[in-house]
């Protein structure tokens, strides 16, 4: 099958969240299993010209009232095997050639970003014309190409597109991309597609949601998100669009990159370990306490975050001035708590401070893949309050590393994380149901009550999450059958 993905993100050329991971990922997984993947985005001012191809020939790509004209470069994914993936860069120096992926911290969602990804979305199309091959399914990701499925619908699909069909994949229904009608114009569409396909949303333009309205196939990145964000609670104003659509509409569960989160390779942490041998993982803990200047305890429970630092992540229960738990947890408990993140200013802000008046609280504002891959090591828990997780990777990340996850019982995690069973000592993980403050400070606090009072179970709870199989393989199959139901139906 020749599949083409249609994203913003990819590993490694360009990253925000997840969904970089998740898509370089899946396209390695499908062509391992001897499908024909290839990928398209946007080239970054961030990725370097000098390391790509340079395709002969401009490239013209429609737009409301005139052409734009841009330049493709290509290269192979890393990490391919015999069967390469080969990733096309759109580069458009007005649109593209900046700092930033989606915006920058004075302007973080950049005016012109309706134009951007619509050029991008079209640019999609042209592309398989430039280089002469047509996939059988374009697989669009996010808001971002959301305008994928859209073209394809209204005026694309003839000729060689005649029976290409269009995926949708919502990694995150927090973001849909909702902009001035205005804007409207730039997507060469006519008033009629506007209201056909749904961009329609108060009087502003919503592209994720014309592309639910117009992908074949549609997907989230967990079975129980799927199932949530068909529900007022988690649907952001969009459940009753994706009730609509459920029949063509399911979950499927991202894996994980085994080959770069694996204690038994991973060249991050000092010595690897396994479930057979773990004095690696104690290792981890003692480098991980020495990295963040915590005094070197083996027998203080230490609890890990890595995350972006924004409302999804459950941050202001946790750090909101005068009201977050994080105060209580680390001045009642006898424990340790290290965290990477960015984001949001008053978070940031108010992590450092924290750090600086609670002895046993260290943080480290930025990205650091080093330190992310010590904090899924090092720590015996890693705490995730997310108030919705589409999949979350990072508590996929912990039970592989031996790390009990403490999360709410929502979207992926619910999926993914076996709370503990204090009777038979079986789970992997400890959950609460309710975002709020005092059940973050509970479960934490039962945690580190149970690291003190059962810890054989605690150790052989980290044992049972490192048997679990978390490689995408299965996924990728999911994605498959989900493709050929779409052909089958088209
Ligand atoms: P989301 O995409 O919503 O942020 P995920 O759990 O799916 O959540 O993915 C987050 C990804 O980003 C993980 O690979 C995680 O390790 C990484 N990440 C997030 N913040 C940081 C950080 N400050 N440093 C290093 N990695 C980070
Ligand atoms: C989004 C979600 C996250 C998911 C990731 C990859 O960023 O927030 O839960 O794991 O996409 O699909």
């Amino acid at each position: 099958m020749k599949i083409l993905m249609a994203t913003s993100e990819a590993l490694p050329f360009a990253k925000t969240g997840g969904l970089a991971d998740a898509v370089s990922a899946l396209s390695l997984a499908l062509a391992k299993q001897g499908h024909e993947v290839r990928m398209v985005i946007p080239r970054y001012y961030s990725i370097d010209r000098s390391k790509l191809r340079l395709l002969d020939g401009a490239m013209g790509v429609p737009t409301g009232g005139y052409e734009e004209w841009s330049a493709v470069y290509t290269a192979a994914l890393p990490g391919s095997s015999k069967n390469p993936v080969l990733v096309y860069f759109i580069d458009h120096e007005q649109f593209f050639g900046r700092d930033g992926i989606y915006g920058v911290p004075s302007e973080p969602d950049f005016l012109d970003n309706p134009r951007r990804f619509t050029f991008f979305s079209r640019a999609v199309f042209q592309l398989c014309r430039k280089i002469g091959w047509y996939p059988d399914v374009l697989h669009a990701h996010d808001w971002p190409t959301a305008l994928v499925p859209v073209f394809l619908k209204y005026g694309e699909r003839t000729g060689e597109f005649a029976k290409t069909i269009s995926v949708l994949t919502i990694h995150n229904l927090g973001y849909q991309g909702i902009y001035n009608r205005d804007n409207y114009y730039y997507a060469n569409l006519g008033w009629d597609v506007f209201y056909w396909a749904g961009f329609d949303d108060w009087n502003m333009m919503n592209l994720l949601k014309a592309g639910i309205n117009s992908a074949d196939k549609l997907n989230t990145v967990s079975p129980n998100y799927a199932a949530e964000t068909q529900t007022q609670v988690h649907g952001f104003r969009l459940d009753g669009v994706l009730r609509y659509r459920s029949g063509d509409y399911t979950g499927i569960l991202n894996g994980i990159d085994t080959e770069v989160w694996n204690p038994k390779t991973d060249s991050y942490i000092p010595r690897p370990y396994s479930s057979t041998d773990m004095t690696g993982k104690a290792a981890a803990k003692e480098a991980l306490q020495k990295a963040f200047n915590l005094p070197v305890e083996p027998d203080i429970p230490l609890i890990g975050m890595v995350t972006r630092l924004t409302e999804q992540k459950g941050v202001g229960e946790l750090f909101g001035p005068a009201y977050g738990s994080i105060w209580s947890i680390c001045r009642d408990m006898n424990l340790q708590m290290v965290l990477i993140g960015s984001g949001e200013a008053w978070c940031e802000n108010e992590i450092k401070s924290l750090a600086y008046r609670l002895s046993n609280f260290k943080a480290h504002i930025g990205y650091s893949e080093t330190e992310s891959h010590l904090i899924e090591a090092g720590s015996d828990f890693f705490l995730m309050p997310s108030r919705y997780e589409p999949c979350g990777l990072n508590q996929m990340y912990s039970l592989a590393y031996g790390t009990l996850p403490i999360v709410r019982n929502t979207g992926g995690l619910a999926d993914t994380v076996v709370n503990f069973n204090q009777e038979t000592g079986e789970g992997t993980g400890f959950m609460f149901d309710d975002l709020t403050p005092s059940a973050i400070y509970n479960t934490v606090g039962w945690a580190v009550w149970a690291y003190y009072n059962r810890r054989p179970q605690i150790e052989a709870m980290r044992l049972t999450g490192m048997k679990h199989d978390f490689s995408w393989e299965k996924s990728a199959k999911k994605y498959l059958a989900l493709y050929e139901k779409g052909l089958a139906s088209g």
